[in-house]
């Protein structure tokens, strides 16, 4: 069944920014979604018109087949959302905090005690039940804030960028949360995110949007077969290395297609091994200190800067 139909979206803020401009998209029941742009792509404007908390300015939103605004409290309590400033308040206790959140659903006393002592063993709480939530660290309290909006058992959870600013551990820990939400109680799961690996790892289907449109939707493993071709990666062991043989290179051999990318260059291959071997034979005569050259397929990087012109790893 498709959870969330979205048809010709436009949004228009009063300045005159039209941060959604004719968005069509489609998210099936139980898959982890992902939004995937840059800053100021529309994503957060987006999830606010889902979660109907603004008006679009024209197009088609339904979700579960019934209209985002004229069914507007209906839809409200069949989802959630974790906002990148969190709900927690400071001043309750971890238990406090989820038994508050069950009133605002209107979930009742019993409903809402299996579900909180369920939601504290699902996401590794208990250990922390015994400190005021005001001393967590960032990550435990995005946990908490979490499993907070799932006191309700949404149907559908929304996401704002859920791992910004997290170090890797913590990210990868996110990550199976997700997972797990999706796996252990089959909520559709809606994210956004500024990060390419995140939306590979994680997602079943991924929408790369730009400038309030979509630009591609599919699974990862799709969107990586959109350039079909292999490239040619040449490896510096500096960027210095990288940018001077990328100038020289471009002259010498005319590198229509090609990126510089940190400390590489990435081409496209045109004659397969061919270029490979006339490239390293190139390399070497010069005396370019090159670190590695090899043929290597697409990754999901590559299809997003092919289609975005956006030549940064994380989008930001
Ligand atoms: N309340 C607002 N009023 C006017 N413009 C806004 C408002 N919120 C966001 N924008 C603009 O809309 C565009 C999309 O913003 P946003 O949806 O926050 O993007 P993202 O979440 O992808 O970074 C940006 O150009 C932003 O400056
Ligand atoms: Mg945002």
């Amino acid at each position: 069944m498709t959870a969330i139909y979205v048809n010709d979206l436009v949004k228009e803020y009063k300045n005159g920014v039209k941060a959604l401009d004719g968005l069509t998209l489609t998210v099936e029941e139980g898959e982890i979604f992902s939004l995937l742009g840059q800053n100021g792509a529309g994503k957060s404007t987006l999830i606010n018109v889902l979660t109907t908390y603004l008006h679009p300015t024209s197009g088609n939103v339904t979700m579960f087949g019934k209209d985002v605004y004229r069914e507007g409290a209906e839809i409200r309590s069949k989802i959630s959302c974790v906002a990148q400033r969190t709900s927690i308040d400071t001043h309750l206790s971890l238990t406090e905090n989820m038994i508050f959140q069950s009133k605002l659903y209107k979930v009742s006393k019993i409903e809402a005690g299996k579900r909180m002592e369920m939601l504290i063993a699902c996401f590794g709480l208990e250990k922390y039940l015994k400190y005021p939530v005001s001393s967590y660290s960032g990550g435990v309290k995005r946990r908490l804030d979490i499993a907070l909006n799932l006191m309700s058992n949404p149907q559908v959870l929304f996401l704002d960028e859920p791992t910004i600013g997290m170090d890797i551990q913590s990210r990868a820990a996110m990550w199976d949360m997700v997972k797990k939400i999706r796996n252990d109680f089959g909520t559709t799961i809606f994210l956004t995110t500024h990060y390419l690996e995140e939306a590979d790892q994680l997602s079943d289907k991924i929408c790369i949007m730009k400038n309030g449109k979509e630009v591609i939707q599919g699974s990862p493993n799709v969107l990586r077969e959109y350039l079909r071709q292999d490239l040619l990666k040449i490896s510096f062991s500096v960027k210095k290395d990288a940018e001077h043989c990328y100038e020289c290179l471009k002259e010498a051999i005319a590198l229509k297609e090609s990126d510089l990318r940190h400390d590489k260059i990435i081409t496209s291959l045109k004659n397969g091994r061919k270029d490979l071997e006339y490239t390293t034979s190139w390399l070497l005569e010069h005396g370019i200190p090159f670190l590695g050259i090899e043929i290597v397929q697409p990754a999901l990087e590559d299809v997003f800067i092919s289609l975005t012109g956006e030549n940064e790893k994380e989008v930001s």
